[in-house]
């Protein structure tokens, strides 16, 4: 399958007051044209980050600290803005995790809807509108035609990101990111923008890049995962392997936590502990002070991603034993 994106030992590090760290740390992985990649892990293990530091919309007190970002053959991390924008909706687009950071409050949906489209598509103006109608009625929004002329204010969580997903498919992009699409949506919802999705990628060879908390959606959904935690890949296999036979602890423990659909629980069953902070990383495996099979190699050096056959990669010590000590 040819590669439409590659990232090459992409590191992100950001500043808070005087303090400098380091959020992604060395993350390479590719997309398969036409491919669907999830990306999963716990909150605060770098999902969004990695996912904005390829679209170029990084926060602006963090920034790309090393690596190499490949779209369509083209390295893009060092474009300048305006150039990136020109990539931004066609070749590339994102569903952002959080709806209301990205449409423009001074504009009516029409105006940012009209504004993505025109960039893109050779449309007249009133083609844009029926389009935008279109797309509105089609990711779900009742009174299309009204929705168009208000203001992203007037709008309830679940409509904007709605309205977001609209615009990130309006362009029909080669490849599109999507951060947790779903979350704030309803079930009924949900399965319609997964659909819609679907259509998308079936009709136009799309690429998506798939966030999300839900194994369910990665099952149905995706060919390949990449499992983050604390900031890194500690695995990366098929969906099959993944779900089969999965490698890391920590994926192990992602996996138990799953509530199953006909168990319905008060609370749903967690990791204990947390995600270590990227402003103080322990100096060994990320994972250690969680993991229930650590030793005392895991306390003191960090593993590093081994590839355990073409398709399968992962960061643990149980599978480098040749480079255990003693
Ligand atoms: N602008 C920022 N400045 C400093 N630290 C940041 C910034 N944005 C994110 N971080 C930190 O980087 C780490 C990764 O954050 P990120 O938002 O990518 O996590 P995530 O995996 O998307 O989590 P979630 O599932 O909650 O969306 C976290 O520790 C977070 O606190
Ligand atoms: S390296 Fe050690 S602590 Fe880390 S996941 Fe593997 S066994 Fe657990
Ligand atoms: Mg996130």
């Amino acid at each position: 399958m040819d590669s439409i994106l590659q990232l090459h030992h992409v590191s992100v590090s950001a500043k808070v007051g005087n303090e400098k760290f380091e959020v992604v740390k060395d993350v390479s992985f590719h997309v398969g044209k036409g491919e669907t990649l999830g990306i999963v892990g716990e909150s605060g293990c770098g999902k969004s980050i990695t996912a904005k530091s390829i679209i170029g919309l990084l926060p602006s007190n963090a920034w790309l600290s090393g690596g190499d970002i490949i779209l369509n053959n083209r390295e893009i991390s060092s474009l300048k803005k305006r150039d990136m924008r020109k990539i931004q909706g066609k070749e590339i687009a994102m569903i952002f995790q959080e709806p209301m950071a990205s449409l423009d409050p001074v504009y009516t949906i029409s105006e940012q809807l009209a504004e993505m489209i025109k960039n893109h598509l050779k449309l007249t103006r009133s083609e844009i509108k029926n389009y935008s109608i279109d797309l509105l009625e089609k990711v779900g929004i009742p009174r299309a035609k009204e929705i168009l002329n208000e203001f992203p204010f007037q709008l309830s969580g679940g409509m904007s990101q709605r309205i977001m997903i609209a615009m990130a498919m309006s362009c029909k992009p080669e490849i599109l990111i999507a951060d947790e699409p779903t979350t704030a949506l309803d079930v009924t919802i949900q399965a319609q923008i997964m659909d819609l999705m679907g259509d998308l990628k079936n009709e136009n060879q799309t690429s998506v890049i798939l966030i999300t908390h839900d194994m369910g959606i990665v099952a149905e959904f995706c060919q390949r995962v990449i499992v983050m935690y604390a900031g890194e890949i500690v695995e990366e296999a098929t969906v099959e392997q993944i779900f089969n036979d999965p490698k890391h602890p920590y994926t192990q423990a992602l996996l138990k936590s799953i509530p199953r659909i006909d168990e319905r629980q008060e609370s749903l069953p967690y990791i204990e502990g947390s995600v270590p902070s990227p402003r103080s990383m322990p100096k060994g495996c990320r994972f250690a002070d969680r993991c229930p099979l650590a030793f005392d190699q895991c306390f003191d050096q960090e593993p590093d991603l081994i590839s355990i056959n073409n398709q399968y990669k992962v960061r643990c010590w149980l599978y480098e034993k040749s480079n255990r000590k003693g």
